[in-house]
């Protein structure tokens, strides 16, 4: 399918069933208590996806992304490129994109609001065409997450910006035709500050240094495409990132790594089910922290084939704090809390979130089902129970959601899950994977 302006439906494509999710009605209802075995693979990285689909903006050739993961956000990115020009064609995980002829370089607020990342538009919005007005995304559940990192950089590397009515404007000064090359330093590792700047350096004059970098896998993806199509890149993965500015970028054909955050969701879906799982297509150096944990609690991981096979009988409670990479991801922070929340014997997990001030809401959920969790601040002290049981939940985000299904698979009972309008944003078909390996989940919809 192709298409050259926004529209809905047909970008939609394989998550079609994922249209009425953000109806009230529509939940999950997980049966509870059932052993998983078997074997499920992991799609395509998110947070990868969205980032190098917007590089599209940056070359007037095709880009094709593979391995791009189903998901309600990759649809509204798809949607905000549209409405600049690119034209987006989408068969099956490939995504073709087309930005030989870019239209506008204002995305509009409508779409942009539903889709944070977005923001990330204005590098190479700014560096194809000289200007850039992206509204600001705002906050969001877990945080107010700020973009004072990005404009500093922008700014660094020669752009005027302005920030007026809710909408950020980036340009070039008077009769220069490419940014220029700068020294940034980040105050902090920002992941999306880092891959903003990346690209729009890759298109300044001159040489760009990136120092206190995020070191995230999916700033290494981001590089190897842009090196892919063209750029000249090094140090991504290191806290020193340097950029050689080139004139232009072309074309190229990309695969996105497996997502990390999938891959240790579903690990840990056999280690609250107290199963034997192989999950297939991991980079285990992505998730160095999340395997140390998970053995911590005592499950047992061995590399098979492309993936890991995962077994757990019983789970020790213990202490995880939420780093930027290589640490503990923030966004394993909710699912493994659901794990600890079952562990085995005595002992008291904390656990401390230290990357977004408000990622801590499905605390309330899960003492809901029964869960014994004190709150202090920033930090959760967890006792584990014999049981969970099953109660009617919501995800306050998309991690917070699949904490809540995490849950639901070792309740007594039936869990009811809401909240999908952000379960679909990060997890393809997650009901399906975990169905295929002996998991009950329904997704039910009072209309259909
Ligand atoms: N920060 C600042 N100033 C800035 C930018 C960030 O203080 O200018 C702070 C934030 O407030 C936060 C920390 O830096 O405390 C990390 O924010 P970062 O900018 O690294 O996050 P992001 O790029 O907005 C990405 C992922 C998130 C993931 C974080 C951290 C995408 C699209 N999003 O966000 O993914 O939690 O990195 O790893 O890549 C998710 O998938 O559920 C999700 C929220």
């Amino acid at each position: 399918m192709s298409l050259s302006a926004p529209t809905a439906a047909s970008l939609q494509g394989a998550s079609s069933d994922l249209t009425s999710n953000t109806r009230p009605d529509v939940r999950l209802e997980v049966s509870g208590g059932r052993r998983l075995s078997g074997e499920l693979r992991v799609s395509g990285a998110k947070n990868s996806a969205l980032v190098l689909m917007t590089a599209s903006l940056l070359s007037r050739d095709t880009l094709r992304l593979r391995n791009v993961p189903p998901l309600t956000d990759i649809t509204a990115m798809g949607e905000i490129l549209a409405a600049l020009g690119v034209r987006v064609t989408r068969s099956g995980e490939t995504l073709d994109l087309d930005g030989e002829t870019i239209i506008q370089a204002a995305p509009p607020y409508e779409l942009v609001n539903t889709l944070r990342a977005s923001f990330f538009c204005i590098g190479p919005l700014l560096a194809r065409m000289g200007t850039a007005q992206v509204p600001l995304p705002g906050g969001c559940q877990i945080g107010s997450r700020p973009v004072v990192e990005h404009v500093k950089g922008l700014k660094t590397l020669g752009a005027t910006v302005t920030i007026e009515h809710g909408v950020v404007t980036a340009s070039l000064p008077g009769g220069a035709r490419r940014l220029s090359g700068g020294h940034i330093h980040l105050d902090c590792p920002s992941v999306g500050a880092t891959e903003t700047l990346m690209m729009a350096a890759v298109l300044a004059e001159g040489e760009t240094v990136i120092d206190n970098a995020a070191l995230e896998p999916e700033v290494v993806d981001l590089a190897g495409l842009l090196i892919a199509m063209g750029a000249r890149i090094q140090g991504a993965g290191t806290p020193t990132i340097t950029i050689s500015g080139v004139a232009r970028l072309h074309g190229a054909d990309y695969a996105v790594i497996p997502d990390r955050i999938e891959a240790g969701t579903l690990l840990l879906a056999a280690a609250i089910t107290r199963s034997t799982l192989k999950v297939g297509s991991i980079i285990p150096e992505h998730l160095g922290a999340v395997l140390t944990k998970l053995e911590e609690a005592g499950c047992t991981l061995q590399p098979e084939g492309d993936g890991l096979l995962i077994s757990a009988s019983s789970i020790r409670a213990l202490d995880l704090r939420t780093m930027p990479f290589p640490g503990f991801p923030t966004d394993l922070q909710a699912p493994f809390m659901s794990l600890l929340a079952t562990a085995d014997g005595i002992g008291t997990s904390l656990v401390v979130e230290t990357i977004f001030e408000n990622r801590l809401q499905h605390v309330a959920e899960l003492q809901r089902m029964g869960a014994s969790i004190r709150l202090q601040g920033n930090t959760a002290c967890i006792e584990g129970v014999p049981r969970l049981s099953a109660a009617p939940v919501r995800g306050t985000d998309l991690r917070a959601s699949a904490a809540m299904v995490l849950a639901g698979l070792a309740a007594e009972g039936t869990t009811t899950v809401r909240g999908l309008e952000f379960l679909d944003r990060g997890y393809a078909g997650l009901e399906h994977k975990l169905n295929a390996v002996g998991a009950c989940i329904r997704r039910i919809s009072d209309a259909a």
